[in-house]
């Protein structure tokens, strides 16, 4: 069957119209006429994919990952990162009705954290949503070191190895969790490159933790705490918060789903008073590490889930949330619309559920700025940093 691309969809596929219904394609961009085979047909809508290309977008290029075709970590190899770039900055005027600033990242190796699972021995990803493994060798998200210790794991394979491995790293040090049981661990032991490794929850080389150095700031980060994947991306948000508060007084500012309360110490220059919320025991610890490390006084860490604490708040002048994927929960956006502080800051890393959230804040707040920080490229994901005011 024959078609013409009309747009891009909210998740970065292309969508076009069969006899008025709705058609979704894998990987086709605008305005290109494809030759395509129908693989869903449901009432509302179809999905295809494509068997070939009549006419081609100029943005095309050829993916430069050998896994792309079945692997589901990135959606826009396919397409210059250009064209990528306008389809984030679209789909926030389409949902906001704002046009945001873009700041970039890097396109390729940014990411600083990775759960490879493991199946006798072969370490990769799950088919997107399956348990299929995808055996890699090589991910071109990942950091260059990352990407040394799967080759390490690669080199030294255990076919009864069955598990998860987590690795993170940062400018000078390599965390390795290993789940599961796995022979060769005197080789990482003696490779310089792990400096850090531990072996179902034990230490046994360096320390459960790094110390992150971003701009001025030093972060101590747990392996199982929260931390940016994409240390440049957070430098840009270090900047447009610092921007953004420089020239306010504030007395109050709460910093809700804080992690290792990296930005509450950033904003804790500008306020008089600084508190973050986090669930995560290991990063509300870290949290009260970072505030020594870094040699705050006005900043209270508390260890709690949001929306069991944020109704002991009043007279608040600023609130930064940055909550997980799913968003904010009824009870917490409730409160924060009788907290009503002057200004709302909404940081996310998934537009469709900043714009459910926004869809009851807005009664009490106006949007002011928005920021898309590239902090996910060649991926339909970016980190929206909305500033609201009452
Ligand atoms: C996207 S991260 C942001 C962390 C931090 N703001 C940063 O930039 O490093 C979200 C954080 O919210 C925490 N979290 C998730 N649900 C929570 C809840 N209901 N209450 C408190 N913290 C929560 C997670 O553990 C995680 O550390």
């Amino acid at each position: 069957m024959q078609v013409k691309v009309i747009k891009f969809d909210d998740l970065g596929q292309g969508i076009s119209k069969i006899n008025n219904k709705v058609c979704f394609i894998e990987k086709a961009l605008p305005e290109e006429e494809l030759e395509i085979e129908v693989t869903k047909n449901s009432k509302d809508y179809s999905k295809g994919i494509i068997k070939n290309i009549l006419k081609e977008n100029k943005e095309r290029i050829v993916p430069i990952c050998k896994y792309y075709k079945e692997c589901g970590g990135c959606n826009f190899l396919h397409t210059t990162l250009d064209l990528e770039s306008k389809f984030k900055i679209n789909k926030c005027i389409n949902y906001f009705n704002i046009n945001p600033t873009f700041i970039k990242t890097i396109d390729y190796n940014y990411r600083n954290k990775v759960v490879l699972h493991v199946k006798d021995g072969n370490l990769g990803y799950y088919k997107e949503r399956t348990h299929d493994l995808i055996k890699i060798d090589y991910c071109y998200l990942l950091s260059n070191n990352l990407n040394l210790v799967i080759e390490l794991f690669n080199k030294y394979k255990d076919s009864n190895f069955n598990g998860e491995i987590l690795i993170r790293d940062n400018s000078n040090e390599i965390i390795v969790s290993i789940e599961g049981e796995y022979k060769y661990l005197d080789k990482l032991i003696n490779n310089n490159l792990i400096t850090n490794l531990i072996y179902n929850s034990k230490v046994l080389k360096g320390k459960d933790y790094f110390i992150e150095v971003i701009n001025d700031y030093k972060f101590k980060v747990h392996y199982k705490s929260f931390f940016q994947v994409n240390r440049i991306g957070l430098e840009k948000i270090e900047m447009i918060l610092s921007n953004f508060l420089k020239d306010k007084k504030l007395n109050k500012v709460l910093d809700l789903y804080s992690g290792t309360s990296v930005l509450g110490i950033i904003m804790s220059k500008y306020a008089k008073e600084v508190i973050s919320i986090e669930e995560n025991k290991y990063a509300s610890l870290d949290a009260k590490e970072n505030l020594k490390f870094n040699k705050i006084n006005n900043l209270e860490v508390i260890n709690s889930k949001v929306e069991d604490y944020i109704e002991n708040f009043l007279d608040i002048d600023l609130v930064l949330v940055d909550p997980a994927r799913s968003g904010l929960d009824k009870k917490s956006i409730n409160y924060l619309k009788k907290l009503k502080s002057k200004y709302l800051i909404y940081i996310s890393c998934e537009m469709i559920s900043l714009k459910r959230d926004l869809e009851s804040l807005k009664e009490i707040y106006n949007i002011k700025n928005i920021y898309l920080v590239d902090m996910f490229p060649r991926t339909n994901k970016v980190e929206t940093i909305m500033i609201m005011e009452r």
